[in-house]
């Protein structure tokens, strides 16, 4: 079996694309290596002791697509190309819209085209917005703050109706809550350019002395102890919970949403103490005002996903904290 895989030179999709080919899938790889480099694919190869197909490829690229399809027999494919900086988008929103929805839509007219029905979708559990925890997947989505979390609100609208006009199709959404961590290697992992938006690549420059102090967004949330909750997922997790649903959409049609993330919510201070535990370094931390947009705490009901794909994450907090220190120290300049 052969997995196109968009993105796959970033962050989730290498991972992802290791473990597809522990498993024995043939990979393809396309990605514009906007916000990755090649050397990232090279390291997937060395991990796995196996070759991949690459393709420099923009997904908005109808004519790089057919090429793709028609030089390979893709069965199923998993959508990760995408630009995903919250803040960021709020703007440059048309950046946002054109990229990740302008891009998706060419994406599966190729697929339709060369009759290849099967795909795995990256979404994120920002569709849910504000609704009450843990969330569920039938609960109402869409009520989204950012233009980011709409791309994915959108693009999970459009593969229903895709699915509703034609039945052959056989789609899986799977909301990612916070991927963090890095492969046990130390040879890929979160490598951001500039200064770090989310929150783990940010400790991991901090307390390699990168950058001189983290800012806690907010302390003052109604929650254990004043900072955010969220649901923290290691990516090798999140990379075989896209093995589960490629297995799972193979074999059936139809369109389903899964949570991925471990149930469990964190605080960022539960993040910071974890990390200092497992690197053995003091981090420079204050606490600040609240950041635009941040919801106080949110996580996953897994459930429908452990049931239904037989998937569950197995690693805690600490090995996430350990393996992204592991990269880090590794690699204190990134993936050149
Ligand atoms: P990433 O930026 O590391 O990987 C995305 C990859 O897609 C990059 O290699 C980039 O070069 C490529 N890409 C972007 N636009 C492209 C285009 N038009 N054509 C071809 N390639 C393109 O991001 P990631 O963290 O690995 O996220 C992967 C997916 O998961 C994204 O769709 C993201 O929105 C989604 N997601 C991520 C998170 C998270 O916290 N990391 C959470 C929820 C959902
Ligand atoms: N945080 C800080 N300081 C920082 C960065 C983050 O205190 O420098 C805090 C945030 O306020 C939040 C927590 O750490 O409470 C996690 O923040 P991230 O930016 O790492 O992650 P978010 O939960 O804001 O967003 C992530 C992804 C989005 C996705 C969302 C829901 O980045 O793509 O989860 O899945 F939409």
């Amino acid at each position: 079996m052969t997995i196109l895989v968009t993105g796959g030179a970033g962050y989730i999709g290498s991972h992802t694309c290791v473990e597809l080919l522990n498993s024995g899938y043939d990979v393809v790889v396309a990605d514009n290596y906007y916000n990755s480099v090649p050397a990232v694919l090279d390291r997937v190869e060395q991990i796995t002791g196996k070759k991949l197909a690459r393709y420099e490829c923009d997904i908005r690229d109808r004519e790089g697509l057919k090429k793709i399809f028609s030089e390979n027999k893709i069965d199923a494919v998993i959508h990760f190309a995408g630009l995903k900086a919250v803040g960021e988008s709020t703007k440059l929103p048309l950046m946002y819209y054109e990229n990740n929805i302008s891009g998706s839509v060419v994406l599966f007219e190729e697929m339709a085209a060369a009759g290849c029905k099967k795909i795995v979708f990256s979404s994120s559990a920002t569709v849910y917005g504000n609704n009450p925890i843990p969330y569920k997947e039938d609960m109402p989505t869409g009520d989204v703050s950012s233009p980011y979390g709409r791309t994915k609100h959108f693009i999970e609208q459009i593969l229903g109706d895709v699915y509703r006009s034609d039945n052959e199709w056989s789609i899986s959404l799977l909301r990612y809550f916070n991927p963090i961590g890095a492969h046990e290697s130390g040879l890929i992992g979160e490598d951001p350019n500039g200064i770090p938006n989310n929150l783990m690549p940010f400790i991991s420059r901090v307390a390699i002395g990168k950058l001189p102090c983290l800012t806690v967004f907010g302390g003052d949330y109604d929650t254990k102890d004043g900072t955010c909750i969220r649901d923290y997922i290691h990516v090798v997790d999140l990379a075989k919970a896209h093995l589960c649903a490629v297995d799972k959409i193979l074999g059936t049609t139809g369109i389903e949403a899964y949570n991925i993330g471990n149930g469990k919510g964190y605080s960022v201070l539960d993040i910071i103490n974890a990390f200092e535990k497992e690197s053995g370094i003091k981090l420079n931390y204050v606490i600040g005002d609240r950041r635009e947009g941040d919801l106080p705490a949110f996580y996953a009901d897994a459930s429908k996903a452990n049931k239904e794909l037989g998937w569950t994450a197995e690693y805690d907090i600490d090995k996430m904290c350990a393996d992204t220190w592991n990269f880090q120290t590794k690699n204190p300049d990134g993936i050149k």
